[in-house]
């Protein structure tokens, strides 16, 4: 009998080890690196995978069923189609297609009629997206993209008979118009129900709601082909009561030509055609956006002047246009990814290197915080310390571009340092309801600017004449802006010599100059606490790494004595640290406003934070006196877990109302106790400080999202992008991860992966080269095209080591610097580098 249930249990513990297995390898697609996308071949993934198209001005987000929104500029003031944001089921409202054959209607993209399909798959790549379905031997593929520098979005349809019969097939497709403010439209509804507008002609329906007012745009929807029928107003088409599983018009396999006035306007298209036995058929819809002089709005009387959109149609009217466009979208990324790639051991880092890392970053680029699945389009701008940090991710693919957002975002600054938290992207201009007083955001101008001007060597940057809070007549040089980002701490210190944090530094939860006990007042906008003396050490760390920043720069230039004076406050930051931030373990977080520690071991929750460990060892403040290799050692046995590493710990379980919005989250969500992938790669880079290749690549692949890939039941987001934040260990549900896309974790991985593990990193003068790696690795390549130089590097590693050179030859001749020069022009050169 024993034996006999100690076999049982053996039995049992085996088959409990297959269902783990079989659950955590559970995966909804995979990496097609070749051709830089991602597959998804089952679409009940555990929560909608998107991705973006557009790279200028126009935009849409789509998901691995077709769900998603398409919006110009700006995702609040200009959106053109409607989304339902946390809506049951997930992800309603789309560019959706139904196809009827004979008695069976189906999706490609699966969503709306969720019909079981006889193959699905969905290919997400750089900025479009490619549905392959069949059903009954009928083939059909969406393909959708913007092609560059165009505002409108091409939907190619191709439909295949694959069977032996003729098919007849009837084919809708299905927007719904958004009222264009994003916002107005989901709440205004006693009025938005009757200014719906539209006007239908050929094939073509035009949206042009307020049009006749102070709008002078337009939307339209077409396809290429004469159409047997359409309908516009979403009530006939659907039906009140059903669902858009289940329009009333597509059951009847019958259009009914409507034409919206008020309520809710659509574009409906309805095709018929007959396909013989592996008959193909191609047809090209587009949502374009349309902009008319103010005096050039009409055709005759109410009749919208077409033209424009005729023209933005014929563009694109033939599959070899259309092909052609996605051919030079192909080429546009190719060029952007192609400045850094490389080679190593494992496909999983160089996925995320060579394509997805740097396809996020481009993502915050375009979109910053504004939208995506977790972030509806309508809360956030662009945020000034954001926007400074997603800089450092794309910096290299877009130079150009870059320039201009710095010169934005330094335009809402003020003349004492201070600035607008966020900006709208549209007008440029800071945004006043949410205020300034965020002592961190100034500091991370001087992180942007200083990595724009090592990429590009283009120091007239400084010398622009940029203004204070959008006025011209405030203008003054940048280099004026960065001094004032640098004094704003020098003249904010609090009672400690340490840097005042205002309403919040990075962490937008540590509120410790509001006191709030009114549930309808915001932590992020009440500043009840005037003067607050509470002081943050993850800004002092930040100071002494951006201040010996802004100090290097000054020398660059020539401006030893600004230099000069610069440096000793950087010296008393790391003074002031040493003497009042040191816990004797690890550094502490703050002061709150009573003069009290807050990451303390004298704490009872909260005892120990990620940030200031990683700030303090990035600045290395008292790496002489084991400070850094403490702090380190502390976040790993502290904040360390499977998933990644903890905000604090212990995560916060009652509400301190001096602390603000840190305690109300739940232990172990978001900046409570949550992995905030953002911060990870701070001690990524703290651990390279110390020369600690296997600790720093250990974190880095523990929230890289590639290599979650098999975990992608229990992340539940994209495998293919960074998030915000997985849950904490002290979470209910560890590893359970939220806020894909939009997060400075992205650039933060780049620049962490790239400059400091990989170690290569662009200097005033050079490349310059110090690889921290795993000591198992026998080396890896990069290909760097760096000032229009091509670097062809290879590292070498013989003695698996972590860090340290023993020699670099660049074309054959050994150099006796780590800083590779920059080299002629145009031409490729080899760089060897021997560890040692
Ligand atoms: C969000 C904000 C960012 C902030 C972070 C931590 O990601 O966009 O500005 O630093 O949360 O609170
Ligand atoms: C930041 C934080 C988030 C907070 C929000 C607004 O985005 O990440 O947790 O809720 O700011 O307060």
């Amino acid at each position: 009998m024993f034996t006999f249930n100690l076999y049982l249990a053996r039995v049992k513990k085996r088959i409990s080890w297959v269902n783990r297995l079989i659950e955590t390898t559970m995966k909804y697609g995979y990496f097609d690196d070749e051709n830089r996308e991602y597959v998804i071949t089952n679409p009940k993934t555990p929560y909608p995978w998107i991705n973006y198209l557009g790279n200028e001005d126009f935009f849409s987000l789509t998901s691995n069923t077709g769900g998603g929104y398409t919006f110009y500029k700006d995702a609040k003031f200009r959106r053109l189609t409607r989304y339902r944001y946390n809506n049951i089921p997930v992800d309603n409202g789309g560019k959706y297609f139904y196809v009827k054959d004979g008695d069976t209607t189906w999706s490609p993209g699966w969503k709306p009629v969720k019909t079981e399909l006889d193959h699905y798959e969905c290919r997400h790549g750089m900025s479009y997206t490619k549905f392959k379905a069949s059903k009954n031997k009928l083939e059909v593929e969406v393909l959708q993209f913007i092609p560059l520098g165009f505002w409108g979005e091409i939907q190619k349809v191709s439909l295949k008979n694959a069977s032996s019969d003729t098919k007849k097939i009837k084919l809708f497709s299905f927007i719904e118009w958004c009222l264009w403010n994003a916002e107005d439209d989901m709440t205004n509804f006693q009025r938005n129900f009757s200014t719906g507008e539209v006007e239908v002609k050929d094939s073509v329906i035009y949206h042009k709601t307020e049009f006749k007012e102070r709008r002078n745009h337009y939307a339209f929807y077409s396809v290429n082909s004469p159409i047997d029928g359409y309908d516009t107003d979403r009530e006939t088409f659907i039906g009140l009561y059903n669902g858009l599983d289940s329009p009333d018009v597509v059951g009847e396999g019958q259009s009914r030509n409507s034409v919206a006035h008020g309520w809710s306007p659509i574009a409906s298209h309805y095709l018929e055609m007959e396909l013989k036995p592996g008959e193909e058929k191609e047809l090209i819809f587009m949502l374009g956006y349309v902009e008319v002089e103010k005096d050039n709005k009409w055709e005759s009387k109410s009749v919208i002047n077409k033209q424009p959109a005729q023209d933005m149609i014929s563009a694109y009217d033939t599959s070899e246009k259309v092909n052609k466009a996605l051919e030079e979208l192909r080429t546009y990324w190719d060029n952007l990814l192609g400045k850094i790639s490389i080679e190593s051991e494992d496909p999983r880092l160089d996925r995320m290197v060579n394509i997805w890392n740097q396809y996020q970053c481009m993502v915050t680029f375009n979109m910053s915080r504004s939208a995506s699945f977790f972030e509806s389009g309508i809360g956030r701008g662009m945020g000034f310390r954001d926007s400074n940090q997603d800089l450092i991710g794309f910096v290299h693919q877009i130079p150009e571009r870059a320039r201009e957002r710095i010169y934005d975002i330094a335009s809402t600054q003020f003349e004492d340092g201070s600035c607008y938290h966020q900006y709208q992207p549209l007008t440029k201009k800071g945004n006043a309801a949410v205020g300034g007083n965020f002592n961190d955001d100034p500091l991370w101008l001087i992180l942007s600017t200083t990595a724009y001007i090592k990429e590009t060597g283009d120091f007239s940057l400084l010398d622009e004449m940029v203004p204070f809070d959008n006025d011209a007549s405030r203008a003054k040089s940048h280099f004026e802006h960065l001094k004032a980002s640098f004094y704003h701490v020098v003249h904010n210190l609090g009672p400690h010599k340490l840097p005042l944090i205002g309403r919040a530094d990075w962490n937008d939860c540590l509120n410790l100059n509001c006191f709030s006990e009114d549930p309808n007042e915001s932590f992020q906008t009440t500043e009840n606490q005037k003067g607050g003396t509470a002081e943050s050490l993850m800004i002092a760390g930040l100071f002494v790494v951006y201040g010996k920043e802004y100090v290097k720069l000054c020398k660059q230039i020539g401006k030893e004595k600004e230099a000069e004076e610069a440096q000793l406050h950087v010296d008393a930051m790391v003074e002031a640290v040493k003497e009042h931030g040191w816990d004797g373990e690890w550094y502490l977080r703050a002061y709150d406003h009573f003069g009290k520690k807050i990451g303390s071991s004298e704490n009872e929750e909260g005892k120990i934070f990620i940030e200031s460990q990683g700030w303090c060892t990035m600045a290395e403040i008292g790496k002489e006196d084991g400070m850094v290799e403490k702090s380190l050692n502390s976040v790993k046995e502290h904040l360390d877990c499977d998933y990644g590493i903890v905000l604090n710990y212990p995560a916060f379980t009652k509400y301190y109302i001096e602390y603000g919005e840190i305690s109300t989250y739940p232990a172990g969500y978001k900046e409570n106790g949550g992995i905030f992938c953002h911060n990870n790669p701070w001690i990524m880079i703290g651990e390279t400080m110390l020369g600690r290749g296997d600790q720093a690549y250990d974190y880095y692949t523990k929230i890289a999202p590639s290599f979650l890939e098999d975990l992608s039941e229990l992340h539940k987001v994209e495998p293919y992008v960074y998030c915000q934040m997985i849950a904490g260990k002290e979470a209910h549900k560890p590893g359970e991860a939220k806020n894909s896309w939009l997060s400075g974790t992205a650039s933060w991985n780049f620049y962490a992966i790239t400059q400091h593990i990989l170690g290569i990193s662009p200097e005033y003068d050079g490349l310059a080269i110090n690889p921290c790696i795993p000591s198992k690795w026998d080396g890896f390549k990069m290909k760097r095209v760096f000032r229009d130089v091509t670097y062809n590097i290879e590292v070498k590693n013989p003695e698996h080591i972590s860090k340290g050179i023993k020699k670099i030859l660049v074309n054959g001749t050994a150099i006796n610097s780590n800083i590779v020069p920059i080299l002629e022009k145009g031409k490729e050169h080899s760089v060897e580098v021997i560890m040692g």
